[in-house]
Order: structure tokens, then C-alpha cells, then sequence
């Protein structure tokens, strides 16, 4: 039997783009070991969640005696215990934490990153089995190696990201990641439980013909937001309008879609979310990091998503992102 090396595993691509930097360490491709490892043990249980609700809601029991715990709750968990385990990584910040969780065993005082984590992004999905995903990004921490590291380590620009992305727990089990050397989609091949390169170097067409957004909170959208949307929908052949409209209320799962397919995936400003809905450090940083070395774009509309400077952990920000072209186009019809 001959082995099939046609594949290749996501542990045996990153140390293969860490040869390509005579200084690399291979820190960063540990990490993103790890975080794959927690990724497939959020899987696990994904994949199982019906069955979890028939043993136990939250709050519950299940045969064993163990308490349930809700889907969200247990990826966070999952992704802290597995961070902390690390080699690599000094501390972390999650959407379902107020505040940063510093390590501070000796080993990870000097380790080099940080890592800021969605651990279930869309999960009120969950009930109607449509995608969900984790959204992540690695930061190298400017505190002092040796010490805890502090907040300053976290809220840092999303140009300094050094490598993001996100895993779709969809019809298969998909982990996108970006580094400088671009993106690169890898697909869990669940009989050996790796996750196999199956999408290589990525790219966002330029242009497409799907716009993404919560459409009936249109009521709530100022009058320019109004204005691009009926854009959106009118009828003008040349311009390949009306566009579609798709819009799943998962962000991965729409970007996912975008990243692949092209169009312009939006969360803007409206009466009840005046700064928007979705957050600048755990969801818009690591998503338009991916997009934009994809070749998209992502931006506030007033400016690049990546060049905003945070000045909290749970910042807000209105989002458009997707392909370069159409979202250029409709921050110069809305904004300019
Ligand atoms: P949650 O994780 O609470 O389900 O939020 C999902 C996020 C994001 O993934 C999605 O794009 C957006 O919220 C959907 O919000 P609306 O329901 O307001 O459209």
C-alpha cells in the first residue's frame, strides 16, 4: 500500500512556511497547533449537539451526573485550558470574558504571543444546525518577556496581527488561516483527525454579486444606508444588479461565502447599535486580517478596520467587508 502524500497536514504546512524565515522559531505554528486542537474538540461536540440537548440542556444533568454545560460556554473553556497548556502563549482575551486571563507559570511569562478568540461566533445558530465557527488572531505582546503581560498586549492595532482565522464547523469542518504568506483553507479529514490543506492560497474575487446583511433592520439605517441597499436591489444589467441577498446571521459562515465567492458582508451603524454590533478585537480584526490578505477589504467606512487603534476590549464597530471593489463602492456612496 502505497501512503497517500498527497496530503498535506496543517501541522506539516506551517513548519513548512516557518523554513522559509531563517529566524523563525516555529513558536507560532505550535500555537496554531494548539488552537486547531481546541478547534477539533469544539467539533466533537458541534457535531453532537442534538444529542447533548436529548442527555441534558444547561443547567442539567447528564447519565454520568456531569452538569451540562451550554455550547459557548464549554468552546470557551476549551480554548482557555488548551492556550494555557501552550508552549507559546503568554495570555488571552475572549468574547466571553470581561477581562484578559494572564498566564503566569514561568514557562508562559516568557512566551512571545497573545491570542484573542470568538470561541462561538453565530451560536445562536446552534438550535437550527446552520454554521457556526471560532474566529481567532495571534498577537506577538510588546510588554516585557518574563512578565505578565498586560492590556497594552491586547490592544494593539489589527495591522500588527501576525497570523488569524477562523474554523467553520459547517457541512464539513473547515480551519481558514492567514499568515503573511496569504490564506490557506485546510478541511478536517475526520478519520485520521487532521486538518488536510484543501483550499490553497486563497484569494477574495474583486468583485461579486451578493450583499450580506440583517435587511430587516433596514428601518433602523440612515438614509444613505438606505440609499446603497436600494442600490443593491435595482435593476441594471451592466452592473449585474439586482444583486443577491444572502445572509445566514453567522459571520463566519457569511464570510466564509464571501471569502470564496465574492460580494460585501455588512453590520453597520443603525438606531439600536449606534457603534454597530460586532466586536473590533475578537470578530472585525481577525476577519478582515483574513480578508485583506485574501485581497478583500474591510473597513468602518470612515477607516480601515485594521488601522483602528482599540481603546477597549469589547469595542464595537461598524463593519463592511468582502470584496475590494464592491466595498469601495459603498463606502463612497455612504460615507463620501
Ligand atoms: P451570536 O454569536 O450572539 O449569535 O452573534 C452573532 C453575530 C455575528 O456572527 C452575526 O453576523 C451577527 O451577530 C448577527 O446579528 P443579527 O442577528 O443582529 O443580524
Amino acid at each position: 500500500m502505497n501512503p497517500n502524500r498527497h496530503l498535506m497536514t496543517l501541522d506539516e504546512f506551517t513548519f513548512f512556511q516557518t523554513k522559509q524565515f531563517k529566524n523563525s522559531t516555529g513558536e507560532l505554528s505550535t500555537l496554531l497547533r494548539d488552537i486547531g486542537l481546541a478547534c477539533k474538540l469544539i467539533n466533537k461536540q458541534v457535531n453532537k449537539a442534538g444529542l447533548t440537548e436529548i442527555l441534558g440542556a444547561h443547567g442539567a444533568v447528564n447519565v454520568q451526573g456531569e452538569e451540562q454545560m451550554k455550547l459557548d460556554v464549554f468552546a470557551n473553556e476549551v480554548m482557555i485550558s488548551v492556550l494555557r497548556n501552550s508552549a507559546d502563549c503568554a495570555g488571552i482575551a475572549s468574547e466571553e470574558n470581561d477581562d484578559i486571563v494572564v498566564f503566569e507559570d514561568d514557562h508562559s511569562l516568557n512566551s512571545k504571543y497573545v491570542v484573542m478568540f470568538d470561541p462561538l461566533d453565530g451560536s445562536s445558530n446552534i438550535d437550527v444546525n446552520a454554521s457556526i465557527g471560532t474566529i481567532f488572531c495571534i498577537y506577538k505582546r510588546i510588554s516585557e518577556l518574563g512578565k505578565p503581560c498586560n492590556i497594552d498586549d491586547f490592544l494593539q492595532k489589527g495591522r500588527n496581527i501576525m497570523a488569524s482565522g477562523y474554523v467553520i464547523y459547517g457541512s464539513s469542518t473547515m480551519l481558514v488561516y492567514a499568515s503573511r504568506l496569504g490564506v490557506n483553507g485546510f478541511t478536517l479529514e475526520q478519520s485520521i483527525g487532521e486538518f488536510c490543506l484543501s483550499h490553497k492560497d486563497m484569494r477574495c474575487p474583486v468583485d461579486g454579486k451578493i450583499y450580506s446583511i440583517n435587511q430587516g433592520n433596514t428601518c433602523k439605517l440612515n438614509d444613505k444606508l438606505k440609499s446603497y441597499l436600494d442600490f443593491c436591489m435595482a435593476d441594471d444589467k451592466a452592473t449585474r444588479r439586482p444583486y443577491s441577498h444572502r445572509y445566514i446571521g453567522s459571520m463566519v459562515a457569511d464570510l466564509h461565502r464571501t471569502l470564496i465567492k465574492g460580494g460585501i458582508f455588512m453590520y453597520p451603524e443603525d438606531r439600536s447599535n449606534p457603534k454597530g454590533k460586532l466586536r473590533l478585537l475578537y470578530e472585525c480584526n481577525p476577519m478582515s486580517h483574513i480578508i485583506e490578505m485574501a485581497g478583500g477589504k474591510g473597513t468602518s467606512g470612515t477607516e480601515n478596520i485594521l488601522d483602528m487603534k482599540p481603546s477597549e476590549l469589547h469595542q464595537r464597530v461598524p463593519i463592511f467587508i468582502g470584496s475590494k471593489n464592491m466595498v469601495e463602492q459603498a463606502v463612497a456612496m455612504i460615507y463620501q
